[in-house]
């Protein structure tokens, strides 16, 4: 199985950031957090932004969209050329409408789901979607403890991609460090998240290379 770290860039120093995206040039993606103190009570950048570090990151962008009103705005992360958009379930009424948007754009389209999401309405509709981000904290801010209590639904989710035969990526976004990677990767997934883990260690390119072992043992 393959395996994925992608550093978040909210734990890393944003008037230096494109130093920052070549501290982490071995990871596989580079994962941008974008929040718009409404669907989370946190702030962090938007479209404007999320360009320019697509023009000069060395890495793809991995966008996780912790907004509202995600149908309006989704599509416009895809078309300034990110790699992957994940929105959340729960700010959209019409996710299949979205992700097909998303990739007829070119864009791998990914949902996220909050710890208090239940998976089960989603597990018919994972053919629509190339990756699902099961939240391991309540999304918002960095530095939380990883919750295990979602790991039974990252099982659930790993279960039916399974059953179903597809190449749907899981990830995990949350409290993912040295300690909990390997948890989640029991659990069954492939795609691993970590902002304070990678970029609060001396040189993140060999946090990056621990998480990557720590993962696949
Ligand atoms: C939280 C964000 C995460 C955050 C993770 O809402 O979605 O991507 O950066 O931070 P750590 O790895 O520090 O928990
Ligand atoms: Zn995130």
């Amino acid at each position: 199985m393959t395996t994925r770290i992608n550093p978040s860039i909210l734990a890393a120093d944003f008037v230096n950031l494109q130093a920052e995206l070549a501290r982490i040039a071995t990871a596989d993606l580079v994962h941008v957090d974008v929040m718009d103190n409404h669907f989370v009570p946190n702030l962090t950048f938007g479209p404007q932004m999320v360009g320019r570090i697509q023009d000069v990151s060395p890495i793809p962008l991995d966008v996780h969209l912790m907004i509202s009103d995600v149908d309006r705005w989704a599509p416009g992360y895809a078309e300034l050329g990110a790699y992957s958009v994940t929105f959340h379930a729960e700010a959209t009424d019409e996710p299949v409408a979205l992700a097909r948007r998303l990739r007829a754009i070119g864009a791998r389209a990914g949902i996220a789901l909050k710890p208090g999401t239940d998976a089960e309405p989603y597990l018919e509709l994972l053919s629509e979607f190339d990756q699902v981000l099961v939240m391991t904290v309540e999304p918002g801010f960095g530095g939380q403890s990883f919750m295990h209590e979602t790991m039974p639904k990252l099982r659930s989710v790993a279960d039916a991609v399974r059953a179903a035969g597809l190449d749907v990526w899981l990830q995990v976004d949350g409290g993912i460090s040295t300690d909990t990677i390997g948890i989640a990767a029991e659990a069954g997934a492939d795609t691993f998240v970590a902002g304070s883990a990678v970029f609060g260690a001396d040189v993140p390119a060999e946090r990056i290379a621990a998480l990557r072992d720590l993962a696949a043992s």
